[in-house]
């Protein structure tokens, strides 16, 4: 059986700091920080794969019920993270977005996220999207409200409502749909992430706490999906091209 190509979006739900954390008699919070590491060494090993879009959900809109010392920290890292980094992400060509009800992010993680978005919004590498205070139901009804008001508002005729429609109103618009999606920690779900977008995505779930992941287990989950046979419900696998980059 031939192998797939590389694919062309990864999605990963990062899980398992809080777990890595306490098996160290570590604070949660701490457990966040270490989660920050396996980063840089993920998206040059997804660039050197040929992977054109990344997506990682860093915050649930459930993760709001946490409390608030970790919501803090993981603010102040996503801040501190988004500083640090810029640097490397422009050099490395990374376009930077972010999906989710960014109006609720805390005032100075909002303020380094729409810098670091506005500094790499001309790159052309990897595009490498943030999930925070993500949640696909929150996407879909929000979809909804906009196909509505624009119904009620006579610009839209709701018979020509389609798949597309829908689709442009989310907020991955414009993006194509996670050929894999990745989740560390050993939980097989999706934890209301992506559930229009991952309609055919393969999964791939490793025990592989998040902050231990490395690029061994990017490789071995790759290797897995390249095993697969994708036939998005037709009687045969429709042939997918060969990726240049693969
Ligand atoms: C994932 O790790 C990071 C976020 C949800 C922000 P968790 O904090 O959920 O870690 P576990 O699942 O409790 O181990
Ligand atoms: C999913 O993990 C959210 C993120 C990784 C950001 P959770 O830890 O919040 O998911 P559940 O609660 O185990 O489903
Ligand atoms: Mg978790």
């Amino acid at each position: 059986m031939s192998q797939l190509p590389v694919p062309q979006h990864i999605a990963i739900i990062m899980d398992g700091n809080g777990r890595w954390a306490a098996r160290r008699g570590l604070s949660r919070s701490e457990g966040h920080q270490a989660g920050a590491e396996p980063l840089r060494a993920l998206l040059t090993a997804a660039r050197k794969a040929g992977v054109k879009y990344l997506t990682l959900y860093a915050f649930s809109t459930e993760n709001w019920g946490r409390p608030e010392e970790e919501v803090r920290g993981l603010f102040e890292l996503l801040s501190k993270y988004l500083k640090s980094e810029l640097d490397e992400l422009l050099a490395t060509g990374v376009r930077l977005m972010a999906i989710g009800e960014l109006e609720d992010l805390p005032p100075l993680a909002a303020e380094a996220l729409r810098s670091a978005l506005e500094a790499s919004a001309d790159n052309r590498g990897l595009t490498l999207t943030l999930a925070l205070s993500y949640g696909s139901r929150a996407e879909l009804t929000r979809a909804a409200r906009l196909l509505a008001a624009e119904a009620a508002a006579g610009r839209l005729d709701p018979r020509k409502i389609d798949e597309q429609a829908l689709e442009d109103r989310l907020w991955t618009a414009g993006q194509p749909a996670p050929d894999l999606l990745i989740r560390t920690g050993g939980d097989m779900r999706l934890s209301n992430f992506l559930l229009w977008q991952c309609a055919y995505a393969e999964f791939y779930f490793t025990p592989t706490l998040w902050p231990d992941f490395g690029p061994e287990d990017f490789e071995a989950a790759l290797a897995s999906y390249r095993r697969r046979e994708r036939r998005f419900g037709l009687a045969e696998s429709p042939g997918l091209p060969t990726a240049a980059a693969d």
